[in-house]
């Protein structure tokens, strides 16, 4: 109980900024014998996405007065158990985990909650088990209405060609970011506006404005792109080389995120039969955001990790003070329905790249050139 005290004042310190000492340690397991109260584990840093996370939390962590380990997964799920071993021997109270595969993260958590460790689930929701507490996420499904929304403003007449791609099923919020796509488009695919080109699981089921799991899951096994930008570049090639010329021309592409948007604008770029392309994106990365200004790439939606940094540590703090933190929804599991809080995205187009991305202090205006 003294250390749980211990622990909270040292987090209330850090609210007050009134602490100075070591920031933060992040990196591999091991060398270190000191106890740790608050393990994060990431999913990979080969994506900007999860990198510029571990900034935020550092800098949100920065001149603290405890200790908080920052492990990344690679890829994964046995690396991302070992981390959590790792962590809960360094005596962790609470787990922030992002996890590499919904599913496979199960047995992770539940070694963790055997331990009384409470579990926040950070961004993509830990499925199939009851040993998650917490989850704080953006709004996923309102990410694939806004990118949705944002083809459907800028489609004219109809029988417009329209190219899906989906992130990794091993992943929640590919579900939530499909659904809420299919939310927009389908209404959209009924009155002939678009013509879908590259599913025919799509095709198929493009009757029904609301689709099962399964349904999702049909399609998505089709239009993957394992977040994966060979992967995204391979799907989009093949599809090309597929499709008719008349199937291209003025296309349209929901694409699920950034890096993958990128991996599949060049390539309908590279298509001498695509005439004018918009697509779609997520996660506001400096080199899609250069992408945008640039008139490569179309959207983005900004999903402030600041915010969500913020919400899990307090979440973290909370917890460590013995008290249950305030939430706003809840995300079923599969098993339970996981307490959640949840927050706002903010679509950025060129017309507003500057005023939401750099005048908020997110980048500097120097990361881009050509900024207006
Ligand atoms: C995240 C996205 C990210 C994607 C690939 C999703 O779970 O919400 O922001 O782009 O994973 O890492």
């Amino acid at each position: 109980m003294r250390k749980l005290i211990a622990v909270f004042m040292a987090f209330a310190m850090f609210f007050a900024v009134t602490a100075c000492s070591p920031a933060p340690t992040t990196g591999e397991t091991g060398g270190d014998s000191n106890t740790v109260d608050v393990g994060i584990v990431l999913p990979t840093k080969d994506e900007p996405r999860w990198v510029q996370d571990e900034t935020r939390f550092n800098e949100a962590l920065a001149n603290t007065d405890y200790s908080v380990e920052i492990l990344f997964s690679q890829g994964s799920s046995a690396k991302e158990k070992e981390n959590v071993d790792a962590l809960i021997a360094k005596g962790i109270k609470v787990l922030i985990i992002c996890p590499q595969d919904g599913g496979a993260a199960a047995s992770a958590v539940e070694a963790a909650r055997k331990e009384g460790i409470k579990v926040i689930a950070y961004d993509r929701l830990i499925t199939g088990t009851d040993a998650v507490d917490y989850y704080v996420t953006f709004d996923s499904i309102a990410v694939g209405e806004a990118q949705a929304k944002y083809l459907v403003d800028q489609a004219t007449g109809k029988d417009n060609p329209l190219y899906l791609y989906a992130g990794a099923a091993s992943d929640n919020n590919a579900f939530l970011f499909f659904e809420g796509a299919w939310n927009v488009l389908q209404p959209k695919v009924a009155d002939g506006t678009f013509v879908i080109k590259n599913s025919g699981e799509a095709v198929a089921l493009q009757g029904n404005a609301k689709l099962t799991r399964d349904e999702m899951s049909k399609i998505i096994g089709q239009v993957t792109t394992n977040w994966d930008f060979n992967d995204a570049k391979n799907r989009a090639e093949a599809n090309l080389t597929a499709a008719k010329a008349a199937d291209k021309g003025d296309v349209f592409i929901l694409a699920p995120n950034d890096g993958t948007a990128r991996a599949i604008a060049d390539a309908f770029a590279a298509d001498t039969a695509v005439t004018s392309y918009k697509v779609t994106g997520q996660d506001a990365e400096k080199a899609s955001v250069q992408y945008i200004i640039d008139g490569k790439q179309s959207m983005t939606v900004f999903k402030d990790v600041r915010t969500l940094v913020k919400d899990s540590i307090d979440m973290a703090v909370t917890l460590l003070g013995g008290k249950d933190p305030q939430t706003t929804g809840a995300y079923n599991n599969g098993k339970i329905d996981v307490k959640a809080k949840q927050t706002e995205v903010i679509v950025v187009k060129s017309e507003n790249v500057k005023s939401a991305l750099v005048d908020s202090g997110y980048y500097p205006a120097s990361d881009f050139t050509n900024l207006k």
